[in-house]
């Protein structure tokens, strides 16, 4: 039988944080079905490794360093996608970052806000200056969030607040967008085996590390599904997407807040002792 063809062939898409993660395993999974690809992230060699790997298959790759924090260079991402293949058919909003660590731990709140310059307000800019293009082309806009928009994280405030601003903004933006042709993903992932652990803060401002790998479990959903699942809700233009065990999150959070309470904390010692080495 032969394979239906892909939703996304020929179709211009830009990533952020495709360096590496589950970035870079949508860019690969993209580049196997013909789309045409703008890569960015701030790393340049990992990114152009990314985008040397989509090209060994066939696609059209082009890498750019940017640092979605800062409003130009949104901006310029934007314009090289355009001067590069003409159109843009898709924004994956994917760049991201954690903090992990209690508000009182923090010496000074810088690092609330950088969370949310890149988290949100860099999915917000990227959105602002793709969208013309999007709506000429009647397209798509995905944005990956987190399934602690149903989940809050003991030590996790300012990671959690950044995601749930982008699950407001984007289904925001959706209703803003009925009737233009370009739809609006949101996707919530639960633990997902990349590198975002090992590069979350503490509240020095210093990468996990290996304390962050300590938290990778064996059964944890490896990359190349979750972009499996984020490409098959973008091809299907759904609103949502919310990765086990989302749906039984959310009834839980309705239901018996306290209780969830509860199991995060516990859940949340469980993974400290982990990443303590107990
Ligand atoms: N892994 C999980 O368990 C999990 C769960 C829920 C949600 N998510 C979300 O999924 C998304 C992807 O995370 P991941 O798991 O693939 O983590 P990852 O392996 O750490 O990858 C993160 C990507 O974002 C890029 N990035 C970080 N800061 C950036 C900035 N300021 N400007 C541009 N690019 C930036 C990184 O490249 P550079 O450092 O080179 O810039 C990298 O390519 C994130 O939004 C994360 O919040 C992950």
């Amino acid at each position: 039988m032969r394979a239906a063809p892909s939703s996304f062939r020929e179709k211009v898409v830009l990533i952020t944080g495709a360096s590496r993660g589950i970035g870079r395993s949508l860019a690969l999974r993209l580049a196997r079905e013909g789309a045409l690809l703008a890569l960015a992230a701030r790393g340049r060699e990992r990114l152009e490794d990314t985008a040397a790997e989509c090209r060994a298959r066939g696609a059209q790759a082009m890498a750019w360093v940017a640092d979605v924090s800062h409003q130009e260079e949104c901006r310029t991402l934007v314009e090289r996608t355009l001067e590069t293949f003409g159109r843009l058919e898709m924004l994956v909003n994917n760049a991201g970052f954690g903090v992990q660590a209690g508000l009182a731990e923090l010496p000074d709140p810088r690092s609330i806000a950088q969370v949310l310059a890149v988290n949100f307000l860099g999915a917000a800019t990227c959105t602002f200056y793709a969208l013309p293009h999007l709506k000429r082309s009647k397209g798509r806009i995905v944005a990956v969030s987190s399934l602690n928009t149903l989940l809050p994280a003991a030590e996790g405030a300012s990671y959690v607040a950044s995601k749930a601003a982008m699950n407001g903004f984007f289904d925001s933006l959706r209703l803003e967008l009925n009737g233009t042709g370009v739809s609006v993903t949101v996707v919530c992932p639960g633990l997902v085996r990349s590198e975002f652990h090992e590069s979350m803060q503490d509240a020095r401002g210093l990468p996990y590390g290996a304390r962050g790998r300590a938290m990778y479990g064996e059964r944890m959903m490896q990359a190349e599904m979750a972009a499996a699942i984020i490409l098959r809700a973008a091809a299907q233009r759904r609103r949502e997407v919310r990765f086990r065990p989302g749906t039984l999150l959310a009834w839980l959070r309705l239901l018996a807040p306290g209780l969830l309470d509860r199991f995060i904390l516990q859940a949340g010692r469980r993974r400290n002792g982990a990443a303590r080495g107990d």
